[in-house]
């Protein structure tokens, strides 16, 4: 993958601490390609220069050139340990405190996987499972200076702060955090970390509209529930919890 100068040998062992980095430069989707990587039973981080059929949530095409940071980290919960929406806000917490430790930048989740700056989205996450394996795919706008028309709402960490930014830092940092955050997770469930992701909500207290392939709901989030789901009060009184969804702020 072009990165902006080779990468250091300590920064490339402090990544092996947490899994095996296979640095690629294009694939389909780097989630597939952890997922194809189960067998060998090890945690792998899988980053790519580009991907060709690189996805998002809904099966949405995601955005991404030479200036993203691309990745999926492949890990194998214990049974029950993380189900997939509580996997995705803990490593949006992840991504949230390494974009803050690198930049100074405070990021915020807008539930369930997008992380966002300003109403402008800088990150997705898209976790994906495989028997015991699931694949937490990132995608981070690092480095862009302008987006394509097809997506008006993106942003980048160097249009907030007017600089680039080194993307296997910023991947080292999330590792750190989220391996972190998963030794919290065995030991004392997901409402230890629950509180941090409730303090970086972009949701809470807000009137938003929750899109399903099924159904639109509109009313506000009170509140996550111990499990991350979303708590709404609807326009018409009653009390929702949603464990999934697309949400868009209303005003
Ligand atoms: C979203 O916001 O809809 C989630 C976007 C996730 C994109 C990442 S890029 C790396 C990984 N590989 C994929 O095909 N998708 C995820």
């Amino acid at each position: 993958m072009a990165t902006e100068t080779p990468i250091p040998g300590e920064l490339l062992n402090r990544i092996a601490a947490y899994a095996r980095l296979h640095l690629l430069d294009t694939v389909p989707s780097t989630n597939d390609y952890a997922l194809n990587l189960a067998g060998s039973r090890e945690p792998a981080v899988v980053v790519a220069r580009q991907q060709t059929r690189g996805r998002g949530r809904f099966r949405r095409r995601w955005f991404a050139d030479e200036d993203s940071l691309i990745f999926s980290l492949l890990i194998f919960p214990a049974p029950g340990a993380a189900q997939a929406s509580g996997l995705t806000q803990i490593s949006g917490l992840a991504l949230c405190r390494a974009i803050e430790e690198l930049t100074g930048l405070k990021p915020q989740i807008r539930w369930p996987n997008d992380i966002m700056l300003q109403n402008r989205k800088l990150a997705g996450i898209l976790c994906e499972g495989r028997r015991d394996a699931v694949a937490i795919g990132v995608g981070v706008n690092v480095n862009q200076q302008s987006f394509p028309d097809s997506v008006p709402e993106a942003g980048s960490i160097r249009l907030a702060t007017g600089r680039a930014w080194d993307r296997i830092e910023l991947l080292e940092r999330f590792l750190a955090d989220l391996f972190r955050s998963l030794d919290q997770l065995r030991t004392s469930g997901f409402t230890g970390l629950l509180d941090a992701i409730k303090q970086r909500s972009l949701v809470i207290n807000r009137r938003v509209e929750v899109r399903t392939a099924l159904r639109r709901r509109v009313g506000t989030v009170l509140d996550l529930d111990a499990e991350g789901r979303i708590v709404l009060r609807t326009d018409s009184g009653r009390l929702e919890v949603l464990n999934a969804g697309q949400v868009r702020h209303l005003r």
